[in-house]
């Protein structure tokens, strides 16, 4: 399964790629994290980003098209993924259909999450994800079972992402209208848009991609 999850920020791609990667073995592939770790790492990658996720922009065509192809060629990427934040611009889409095409491969579904962009802020802002495996939590819609220790993996740290406060949000969900909502068109008319309900909860939304991934 070769899929692509769409939606702006906060609409639960990282959720729901998540619970995907489990149920059909595929990779979760995410430019955010990938990014992120570059920043952690101090690369001169991560350098050049730091300021730019900070600021709620999109960073580098050039430097995404070239992450996610080496990301692509890795051998676990070969049963299949799922891209979490890929592509963002119309020449980042156009990009993937280039690489896909060299490989003969085709994508299955762009899954896009429709949310409104009221709930995203209180999204975002009452997110955070364990230090430890990374497991994602809100402070409101999934709290974790005992307080303060990660349901996954025990752990009892947890962190914030730097880009999750009010005035940023602002700026991504204007960079995901201008850059990125044009891509939509492109999928649909590729026949590979699926729309569902991201403001439902969280299971509910795991349910119906499961059902719009059963009939491609
Ligand atoms: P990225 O990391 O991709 O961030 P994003 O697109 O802004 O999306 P988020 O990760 O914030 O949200 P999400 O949709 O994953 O939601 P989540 O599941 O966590 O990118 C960060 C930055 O990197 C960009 O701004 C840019 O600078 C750069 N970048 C990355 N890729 C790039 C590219 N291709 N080109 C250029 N630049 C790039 O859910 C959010 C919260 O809501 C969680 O707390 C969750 O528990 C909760 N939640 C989820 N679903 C529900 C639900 N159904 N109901 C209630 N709560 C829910
Ligand atoms: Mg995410």
């Amino acid at each position: 399964m070769k899929l692509i999850l769409l939606g702006p920020p906060g609409a639960g791609k990282g959720t729901q790629a998540k619970r995907l990667e489990e149920k059909y073995g595929i990779v979760q592939i995410s430019t955010g994290d990938m990014l992120r770790a570059e920043v952690a790492a101090g690369s001169p990658v991560g350098n050049d980003a730091k300021a730019v996720m900070e600021a709620g922009q999109l960073v580098s065509d050039d430097i995404l098209v070239r992450m996610l192809a080496s990301r692509l060629a890795r051998s676990d990427a070969a049963n299949g993924f799922i891209l979490d934040g890929f592509p963002r611009t119309v020449p980042q889409a156009e990009a993937l259909d280039r690489m896909l095409e060299e490989k003969h491969l085709r994508l299955d579904a762009v899954i896009e999450l429709k949310v409104d962009d009221a709930a995203l802020v209180d999204r975002i802002a009452g997110r955070f994800t364990c230090a430890k495996c990374g497991a994602g939590y809100h402070d409101t819609f999934k709290t974790p079972v005992h307080t303060g220790v990660c349901d996954s993996c025990g752990a009892t740290e947890f962190v914030r992402r730097a880009d999750d406060n009010r005035d940023t949000v602002v700026a991504r969900l204007d960079a995901y209208h201008r850059q990125t909502a044009p891509i939509i068109p492109h999928y649909a008319a590729a026949g590979l848009l699926r729309s569902v309900d991201g403001m439902a909860e969280i299971d509910d939304v795991t349910g119906q991609i499961t059902a719009v991934l059963a009939l491609v």
